[in-house]
């Protein structure tokens, strides 16, 4: 018979904010836009814009050491390093070698992840096998995104939702009974082209016609994304939570990808969690693709909002399409 596998924690969290934060005000001076259709139709009120000369790579850094002071891990402790980014510094390497070097984590295995909003809780589901098959002792999970590199800022309709930051939790396998109660990771290749940035692979270089054409900055069909996303989350909550063997009323923290507050409303009444036991930041930061979970948990724990014997729900959608859950016992 197999034994149980082993449950795996997150240790701690940590986060890294650019100071320079942008309005909506500020967006009206930008494009033709108002504060009151970003409001009533996302919920953000501004966000956080990086310094041209800091990339993921750094701000990836920034977090993981916060993360790592809470936890007393030193660098050479680390085993892996999984870094989610839609953002990458370079196409090659990885951003997480780049992390890995700035850290000085010599000993640790490092590779990017690309699953768009979904990415920290796929980050975190490929650490969590890792370590409960005895591979490593100690991961690092970074989500780390500069959405402000990738964003057409002439485009109204894109540029008002999406904003920089990072996320990291230091993860190992628990001796306490707490930890990752269930994860769910699933995709749909056949949407790609209702979120992507067409251009700059392989596929279809950039040239001088696709940079003119902005073919290599996000593109999004938003209403379209806006119903898949809310139908996925929703599946992915009742798969997290059924694995995890608990319902809705079992939750005492729900952390949805922070993209829109409808979105976030939407599946917060589907999981039959009440608005009150769910994590919004979505005004302050808008979207950071994969590091909205980890920076909200981050600061959820900081709010005392996470108690030890807690159950939290995340529950995230991406390009791809992707689609991600996990239960988290504290
Ligand atoms: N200011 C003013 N008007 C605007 C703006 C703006 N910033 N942007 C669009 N509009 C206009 C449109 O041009 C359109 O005008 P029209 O009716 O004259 O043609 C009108 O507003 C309605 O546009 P819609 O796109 O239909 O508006 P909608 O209500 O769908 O809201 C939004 C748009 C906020 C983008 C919404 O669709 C959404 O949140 N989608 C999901 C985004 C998401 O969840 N992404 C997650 C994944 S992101 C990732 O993986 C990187």
């Amino acid at each position: 018979m197999r034994s149980p596998k082993p449950l795996v924690e997150i240790v701690s969290t940590g986060r890294w904010l650019p100071d320079r934060v942008l309005t909506n005000a500020d967006l009206e001076k930008m494009v033709d836009t108002d504060d009151q259709w970003i409001v009533e139709r996302t919920g953000i009120r501004e966000r956080r814009i990086a310094p041209c000369t800091i990339g993921a790579g750094e701000m990836g850094a920034g977090a993981s050491r916060v993360a790592m002071d809470r936890a007393g891990v030193h660098p050479g402790e680390i085993d892996l390093i999984v870094t989610a980014t839609a953002t990458p510094d370079r196409l090659l390497p990885a951003t997480a070698c780049d992390i890995q070097a700035r850290l000085g984590a010599s000993h640790a295995a490092a590779f990017d992840i690309s699953a768009a909003c979904s990415g920290f809780i796929y980050a975190l589901s490929i650490a969590e096998g890792y370590l409960a098959a005895g591979r490593g002792d100690i991961a690092l999970v970074v989500s780390t995104e500069k959405m402000s590199g990738i964003i057409d800022w002439d485009d109204r309709a894109t540029c008002v939702l999406f904003g920089d930051g990072a996320g990291a939790a230091i993860v190992r396998r628990s001796t306490n009974g707490r930890g990752i109660l269930s994860s769910f990771i699933r995709s749909d290749g056949t949407l790609a082209q209702l979120l992507w940035r067409p251009a700059g692979g392989v596929l279809e270089p950039m040239t001088e016609e696709r940079l003119a054409a902005k073919d290599h900055l996000l593109r999004m069909a938003g209403r379209e994304v806006f119903k898949a996303a809310v139908r996925s989350m929703a599946e992915a909550s009742d798969q997290a939570l059924a694995r995890a063997g608990l319902t809705g009323d079992d939750i005492d923290l729900f952390i949805p990808h922070q993209a829109n507050l409808r979105i976030i409303e939407a599946t917060a009444r589907y999981a039959s969690v009440p608005m009150e036991k769910v994590y919004v930041n979505v005004d302050r930061y808008g979207n950071m693709s994969s590091a909205t979970i980890p920076i909200a948990l981050d600061e959820a724990i900081e709010q005392g909002r996470i108690k030890p014997g807690a159950n939290v729900l995340m529950v995230a959608f991406g390009a791809g399409f992707t689609w991600a859950s996990s239960v988290v016992r504290w």
